[in-house]
């Protein structure tokens, strides 16, 4: 059996473009994200630059990176930056708590490492501060001490350190997920703190403008009131961060009921962007933009839990649930401004795995490869006018608060950009037995050939390990598609994106 679908993708309906900053990532220092999956330390026998694998650089600056938010998560409100700079010998080792994990931090990834893995890989940082253990005070020097060009104390101290130049740290946390680990705040309170925080961190003139992220929740009243609180003081709000985990059924064994919740996911966040459009709407009509920073997102299996350090394998369905994530941000991408997935190595919905000195990639780092080139394009509005679909029954578990009702799932999913003469059309069948026969009308387009490209394996519960790298990966080929009609057919439960020269 064989499905089929149609689609239009309208040439003259743009929606904006899709900022490189949508496809984001985040490293946290839990589990085995930031030690041993990036940072080993100079004196590792696993090759490194600087302490850093390098087999894990040279994958992250392949993708490209093009901003990754650090150290956390909720590791971020019991940080204290000045642990982690001078000398690796006198760092203190203080205690690591995120998410009911507490180990020893060594503080030996700290500022300065974090900006040089930045550097290499091509991403942007985004420093997440502290505001349930920290002050206003000591986030207003770890921007001075990042950014300052003046001969300050602080700056000097960073060029003794070994950083001549001001690091230009552009994106700046208030905070993470204060309405529970980053202190239990009430919304209120919370508004309160973060223009007590923004007030002294706008003052920092540093040569850099910071964009600030208050913190937001996928909770609309939590919004609704941070909002309402700041809404006499907008100037000191860029973006409001909205997290977003979901789960149904175990990472590899799951029933075909699980694997279509977990497509799903898609619905929830743009449900949470949804919403939190109308909230900020309703309380910044006639302000500049504030961005939703979609700066936490994935899947988070039951099995990934403290005890398993957060891991999990990563399989296709992880990957084909998160293109329809992608193609959300993308047509939202208007208003969302960044968005992270979480995170980057090991932990939870992870791009890369490693195991000593093993590495491979998780399908999702080939789904990330696959829509690199919608980076920095013009969204292009896309209509479904025929696609298979699947009733679903309601379903809230294991998250209570990710809980969706009775519904109707499209099976099909895409993302269209135009940018330099080329059109990338990516398409997704999530249907888990059947290929999909997909023909897609181009209006007030025409192409003439290009390249496919199909992320696509053997089953579902396909995953990479150290024993089988390449289990799931992409196949490349060439296209003839000529003119204003494409035909593609789509393996189940994959992806794929077509590179086209416009005519
Ligand atoms: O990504 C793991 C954790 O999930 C983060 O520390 C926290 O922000 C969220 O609850």
């Amino acid at each position: 059996m064989t499905t089929a679908a149609t689609l239009s993708v309208l040439g003259n309906e743009t929606l904006g473009t899709v900022s490189p900053l949508l496809h984001g990532h985040f490293a946290e220092h839990i589990g085995r994200c930031c030690y041993d999956g990036l940072w080993v330390g100079p004196d590792s026998a696993i090759p490194n630059e600087g302490g850093f694998r390098t087999d894990v650089l040279d994958a992250l600056a392949k993708l490209p990176i093009p901003l990754l938010r650090w150290p956390g998560g909720c590791f971020a409100d019991t940080y204290h930056w000045r642990e982690g700079i001078g000398p690796a010998g006198s760092r203190p080792r203080t205690l690591a708590e995120s998410c009911g994990l507490n180990v020893v931090e060594s503080n030996a990834l700290g500022t300065h490492e974090f900006v040089a893995l930045c550097r290499r890989i091509g991403a942007e940082p985004y420093l997440a501060g502290n505001v349930g253990t920290g002050t206003p005070q000591e986030m207003m020097d770890w921007v001075q001490y990042c950014n300052s060009p003046l001969d300050t104390t602080l700056a000097r101290e960073r060029r003794a350190n070994g950083h001549a130049a001001p690091m230009g740290v552009r994106f700046w946390g208030v905070g993470n997920e204060n309405w529970g680990c980053g202190g239990n705040y009430d919304a209120g309170d919370y508004a309160k703190e973060y223009k007590r925080y923004a007030t002294f961190l706008r003052q920092v003139q540093a040569g850099t403008t910071l964009e600030l992220i208050a913190c937001g929740d996928s909770n609309r009243d939590w919004n609704l009131r941070v909002v309402e609180g700041l809404r006499n003081h907008l100037s000191l709000l860029d973006h409001l961060s909205v997290h977003r985990y979901w789960a149904a059924g175990h990472a590899t064994e799951f029933t075909e009921d699980e694997y279509y919740q977990i497509m799903r996911g898609a619905e929830l966040v743009e449900d949470d962007i949804r919403c939190t459009d109308e909230v900020l709407r309703f309380f910044t009509a006639g302000h500049p933009q504030v961005g939703i920073a979609f700066d936490e997102w994935g899947i988070w299996h039951p099995q990934a839990n403290a005890q398993a350090g957060y891991e999990a394998p990563g399989t296709l369905r992880d990957a084909v649930a998160a293109a329809g994530v992608l193609d959300v941000f993308h047509k939202w991408c208007g208003r969302v401004s960044m968005a992270n997935i979480a995170q980057i190595v090991n932990v939870l919905h992870c791009l890369i795995q490693t195991r000593e000195d093993k590495m491979w990639l998780t399908p999702t780092y080939h789904l990330f490869q696959l829509y690199a080139p919608h980076q920095g394009g013009t969204a292009l509005r896309t209509t479904l006018e025929a696609a298979p679909t699947r009733d679903m029954p309601a379903f809230s578990k294991p998250w209570p608060e990710a809980t969706w009702g009775v519904g109707t799932l499209p099976l099909v999913s895409s993302s269209a950009t135009r940018k330099d003469g080329q059109l990338v059309l990516s398409i997704t069948n999530r249907h888990l037995t059947q290929p999909l026969e997909m023909e897609a009308a181009l209006h007030g387009l025409s192409v003439r050939g290009g390249t496919l490209h199909t992320l696509a394996g053997d089953a579902a519960n396909a995953s990479n390990s150290a024993d089988r790298p390449a289990r799931v990966g992409v196949q490349t080929s060439a296209m003839d598609a000529q003119g204003g009609t494409l035909r593609l057919t789509l393996p189940p439960c994959s992806v794929q994106t077509a590179t086209l020269a416009l005519a």
